[in-house]
């Protein structure tokens, strides 16, 4: 362990400003929280002594030199980046961030069609020309998962000029792929492979079976503490690994899109959560394993779900099996008090903290009264035909900027066939744009969506029954 491993420097900072009892005539209004509504103040009153501002002493975020740059210094040390920057607002601005600095508009761009919406919105903020990848279909596990290696080296050779690929590494299931002969291809034809690893920060820790992206050699690489190591919701770290980012690129749109008061409690985590993971041993993440594998056992069910282990071991699923639907044990769990993290058609996703918090007896004994009750009910299967069976690339059919300055109608779904989509079309599940604003609109896939409406499956951000937002000056073409 490296000694200044140790040390806190952002949390004893804010720590001993607020035991000396400071007299407040600055913002926050909640006066280092002796003012706030008599309802939250028990249990937001210790928190609040922390939400203070950049007073001296306490250094500045956007221009970090004093407490603020060591901790990240710290952080940039624990997890071997060039440098690390502490995110106020999730992987989503480090996302954001992490394309428009690497990328001026007109690049092309490889990315995985099955990326968080935040890539999505990060292209379009960019410009940049996306090509999208498919994803594949894992037919054991019943889901879609990355883009298979093949393809992504592929995509890689066939376009030699991409400015960037962005992949996602872990999957939400936690599953991987071999990143590093893809961040090698990429390097050759200087290409940034740019990461969203938000589930997977504790990647870090040299005992956990699974690299990270940062370790294999990628250029950015973005992970939220909050998700999977223990920190609070929004914080989130960017690391930068080789010197071919521009750190003042990164610098500039992290300023250009955070806020200006970033919440010292969501820094202080991040300075914690590091320290956290810097100190936890291999003894407690073996009992930790030992743990998870108990609580695997007690779910299993044959009747019902096949529990899977993923390439995370902090992460389980249940895949359903067709006489039940997914929701249905959700609600199950849920009466008894047990919340996962995510379920599809037929996986119900959990996670496991890095240390055991919840004791076996009693998530034995709430597991006996949801198989007592497994046993009345009964689903009709629902077959979905693979939605993303094309093999090839796709690209926009207008770039981000034209479609900036074209006016939009609603179009019936009739219609639509040989359009160019103004918004995209996200069935849910899977999360995957069936339909990415830009593109143009298939006739298969028009027949594709009114088959999931058929089915009942549900649309974010809306559900798009009648129709789509089409780009007006784009028809006929
Ligand atoms: C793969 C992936 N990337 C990015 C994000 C955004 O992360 P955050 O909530 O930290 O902004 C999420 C959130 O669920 C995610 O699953």
């Amino acid at each position: 362990m490296i000694a200044n491993q140790q040390q806190t420097p952002l949390y004893a900072a804010v720590k001993q400003f607020a035991d000396a009892q400071p007299i407040s005539f600055h913002v926050p209004g909640h006066k280092n929280g002796k003012l706030f509504a008599e309802q939250g103040l028990a249990e937001f009153q210790s928190l609040l002594s922390l939400d203070i501002t950049e007073l001296n002493g306490l250094d500045d975020l956007h221009a970090p030199e004093g407490v603020i740059a060591d901790a990240q210094e710290l952080a940039s040390e624990w997890f071997h980046s060039l440098h690390t920057f502490f995110l106020i607002n999730g992987s989503t601005v480090g996302n954001l961030t992490m394309i428009l600095a690497c990328c001026q508009p007109g690049d092309m761009v490889l990315v995985q069609r099955n990326c968080h919406k935040s890539i999505l919105h990060g292209m379009e903020l960019a410009g940049v020309k996306p090509i999208f990848l498919p994803p594949s279909y894992d037919k054991l596990k019943q889901r879609y998962i990355a883009p298979s290696t093949s393809s992504i080296k592929q995509a890689l050779t066939n376009y030699t000029e991409a400015k960037a690929i962005i992949l996602t590494y872990p999957d939400y299931f936690g599953d991987v792929f071999p990143l590093k002969e893809v961040i090698d291809l990429a390097h050759r034809s200087d290409t940034f492979v740019l990461i969203d690893e938000a589930h997977g920060c504790h990647f870090s820790l040299p005992f956990v079976s699974v690299p990270s992206a940062g370790e294999l050699g990628a250029d950015v690489v973005v992970q939220s503490a909050h998700k999977m190591t223990p920190a609070m919701t929004m914080s989130a770290y960017l690391h930068v690994y080789t010197s071919a980012v521009p750190l003042e690129r990164v610098h500039y749109y992290l300023q250009l899109l955070q806020s200006s008061s970033p919440s010292y409690p969501l820094m202080v985590s991040l300075d914690l959560a590091r320290y956290y993971l810097a100190n936890y041993t291999e003894v407690q993440y073996k009992q930790t394993l030992r743990y998870i594998k108990a609580v695997q056992e007690c779910f299993v069910a044959p009747d019902y779900w096949e529990v899977e282990v993923n390439d995370d071991p902090l992460k389980m699923t249940l895949r359903i099996h067709d006489h039940l639907s997914a929701s249905q044990v959700q609600a199950l769990f849920e009466e008894q008090g047990i919340y996962p993290e995510l379920i599809t058609d037929r996986h119900v996703l959990f996670i496991f903290g890095l240390e055991p918090v919840y004791p076996l007896e009693q998530l034995q004994k709430r597991l006996a009264t949801i198989r007592d009750s497994l046993k009345h009910i009964r689903h009709a299967k629902i077959d979905v035909d693979p939605l993303f069976f094309e093999e090839e690339t796709v690209s926009l059919a207008l770039s981000y900027q034209q479609m900036n300055q074209q006016h939009t109608r609603w179009c019936r779904w009739e219609e639509a066939a040989g359009k160019i989509a103004a918004e995209a079309i996200i069935p849910y599940p899977p999360g995957i744009p069936l339909i990415a604003k830009g593109e143009r609109i298939k006739g298969a896939t028009v027949a594709k969506i009114k088959q999931l409406f058929q089915l009942s499956i549900g649309f974010q951000p809306s559900n798009p029954h009648k129709g789509i937002y089409v780009y007006e000056a784009a028809e006929g073409e």
